[in-house]
């Protein structure tokens, strides 16, 4: 059976790619695309959503603007890793396809309260602001959430935006807050694992024999954000972050983790958006979420380069 998702983004090339396998992938159902600030400002994200379904061929998909600020902060963004676009490394038109007038937060209250219990996932690839808020807005709506799979966070590999934090944990902590206390079915893509699927040269040339715009688009993409890592990392490639989430809606056996509890800080200056992660179970906190610290990555990058070449 599909699974019926709603992807919450903040595009960004790896949220872009992630939303292109989604896409591409029989075992899922988009019913909707809701954006958020974060790698850029909203007004980009919610711009290059439309590229990217209008790149897909699937401009059925509806796509929402939601929250322009994270919950009581003001935005950090991320233009030094993904360009001023977002969407750096590759030239795409203007969409032609309209975001729908629904706030996305709505989009997502609306589309919950008239679902059957536990029947829709939501995948947020960026800061949790909308998921948090519609959470905030309507609790209600946990009843029909089946589960909330998201990249975010890291314990071993602590941080990437500070040295305590990955980025969308620290850019809205009182949403990620909420999402964690909310009591849904968690699962979490944080560093630890995406820091295991790096991208490659093979990988690269195989996306560039496929003979597809989009698989030359993708390379164009991993091209232009991998310059940040490979200089910080000292590594061949760059990990790709949030397709992890949605790789592992289609194959949950590539990625392996522990049930464990995982709060956040919100707090502290020094270690805002630290996803404190009990990874050795030294505390008697009730686990809260599947915490992923492994991939067969050679099995993503296939799965990958598979689905995305057929669109
Ligand atoms: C996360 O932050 C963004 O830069 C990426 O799109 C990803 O969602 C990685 O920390
Ligand atoms: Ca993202």
């Amino acid at each position: 059976m599909q699974k019926n998702i709603i992807i919450d983004t903040d595009p960004g090339q790896d949220d872009a790619v992630a939303i292109l396998l989604a896409l591409a992938s029989p075992e899922i159902n988009v019913l909707g695309i809701t954006c958020v600030a974060g790698n850029v400002p909203l007004d980009k994200t919610s711009f290059n959503a439309r590229q990217i379904c209008e790149l897909a061929g699937k401009t059925e998909i509806p796509i929402f603007a939601g929250c322009d600020q994270p919950i009581g902060r003001g935005l950090v963004t991320a233009e030094h890793v993904h360009g001023n676009t977002g969407l750096d490394g590759a030239t795409l038109p203007k969409p032609k396809i309209e975001l729908h007038a629904t706030h996305a937060v709505d989009f997502i209250i609306e589309t919950l309260k008239g679902a059957p219990n536990k029947s829709i996932t939501l995948c947020s690839l960026g800061p949790l602001t909308n998921i948090g808020t519609a959470l905030q807005k309507a609790p209600d709506i946990i009843d029909n959430i089946k589960q909330i799979v998201l990249m975010g966070g890291a314990y071993f590999e602590v941080g990437n935006i500070t040295p305590a934090a990955e980025f969308n944990i620290f850019v809205d902590p009182e949403a990620a807050e909420i999402v964690f206390k909310s009591g849904v079915d968690l699962v979490v893509a944080p560093l630890d694992v995406t820091h295991k699927a790096l991208t490659n040269p093979t990988w690269i040339s195989e996306l560039k024999a496929q003979k597809s715009l989009i698989c030359d688009v993708v390379a164009g993409w991993t091209s232009f954000f991998e310059r940040f890592d490979t200089e910080k990392y000292g590594t061949q490639g760059a990990p790709l972050h949030d397709p992890c989430v949605i790789a592992y809606l289609i194959d949950p056996k590539l990625f392996s983790g522990r049930h464990i509890n995982v709060e956040i800080e919100t707090k502290s200056e020094l270690t805002r958006g630290m996803t404190v992660a009990d990874w050795w179970g030294v505390t008697d906190r009730p686990a809260n979420a599947l915490f992923l610290n492994d991939v067969n990555a050679a099995g993503y990058f296939s799965l990958l380069t598979a689905r995305i070449s057929k669109l």
